[in-house]
């Protein structure tokens, strides 16, 4: 029988212990709070800002919503970070992502405090993952650790392929999978839109991550028997639905159910836990910043 992983009751189970921690912040006087910063009108990205603002509230997290005109100036997002910055009252900033074109992302990941930057994108955060010293874990690739660690499937020494090479998600998830640490220790291979048989490289793992962004695009055919597969797509696609979209992952989930071992579902697979690592790395800021050591699950 394919197991399949079920991402809201394991983000369920980490919002519950990070109850703990809240209540330890709590006992010194400190309420964790995040600022969420949106510069656009694309509907997913609203939903996905609004969706993190409702987490916070349920866990007991202040959250601070601060919203952009895209076609306002670069600058007005940069002072709008400057203030989070030193604003103590708030431990942790996202930008929420993509920014429009005449903003640099990368200028906008350098801007945030390193400190307050729970996405883990500043460059600085990046290389401390890269080190094998992470200060917070980019929250879809912890998210996707802590699935695998939840479906009972060890990393270590397994052949993992990811399948994608964005800096959200595909570079750091194949950076954890690769550390000498829990939930790595394993042989890690990236693939990408320029890898030559696809397929064949699939066919290895015994850990996949499809995080292409591309609809459907992983089949049962490219799946080893038995494998963990873990599908990191979110894609609208038309459909005569009431909405006129469904989502759908990067893998094709029916044909893929017959050769996985274990198997995310999309929705409720790793869109939840993403959402959930990103309340664990505020509470992990506040922590920092406040001096206080607290027990993260
Ligand atoms: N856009 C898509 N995923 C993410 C994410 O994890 N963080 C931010 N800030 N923006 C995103």
């Amino acid at each position: 029988m394919t197991e399949i992983i079920d991402g809201n009751a394991v983000a369920q189970s980490i919002r519950d212990d990070l109850a703990t921690a809240i209540d330890q912040l709590a006992e010194e006087g400190v309420q964790p709070s995040l600022a969420t910063v949106l510069m656009s009108d694309d509907p997913a990205s609203e939903t996905y800002v609004s969706m993190k603002q409702d987490d916070c509230a349920e866990v007991g997290i202040e959250a601070i919503d601060i919203e952009i005109d895209p076609d306002a100036d670069a600058s007005e997002l940069y002072d709008a970070i400057d203030d989070l910055n030193g604003d103590e009252n708030v431990n942790g900033i996202l930008v929420q992502m993509p920014v429009p074109d005449h903003v640099s992302d990368r200028e906008v990941l350098r801007a945030v405090d390193p400190v307050k930057d729970v996405d883990g994108f500043h460059p600085e955060n990046v290389g401390r993952l890269v080190a094998g010293n992470a200060r917070y874990k980019p929250c879809t690739p912890h998210g996707v650790q802590k699935l695998i660690e939840a479906a009972g499937v060890e990393t270590e020494g397994a052949d993992a392929v990811v399948v994608g090479r964005s800096d959200i998600v595909g570079k750091p998830m194949a950076n954890l999978l690769v550390q000498k640490a829990p939930g790595g220790n394993a042989t890690t291979t990236v693939c990408h839109s320029r890898t030559k048989d696809l397929a064949a490289k699939t066919r290895q793992a015994d850990i996949l991550v499809a995080a292409a962004g591309v609809p459907e695009m992983i089949d049962g055919g490219m799946i080893k028997e038995g494998a963990t597969v873990i599908d990191v797509g979110i894609n609208r696609v038309d459909a005569d639905t009431e909405k006129g979209y469904e989502l759908v992952g990067d893998v094709e989930f029916d044909s893929a159910k017959e050769k996985a071992g274990a198997i995310t579902p999309v929705p409720g697979g790793v869109g939840p836990m993403t959402r959930a690592m990103l309340l664990y790395n505020t509470v992990k800021a506040a922590g920092l910043q406040h001096g206080v050591d607290v027990d993260l699950p």
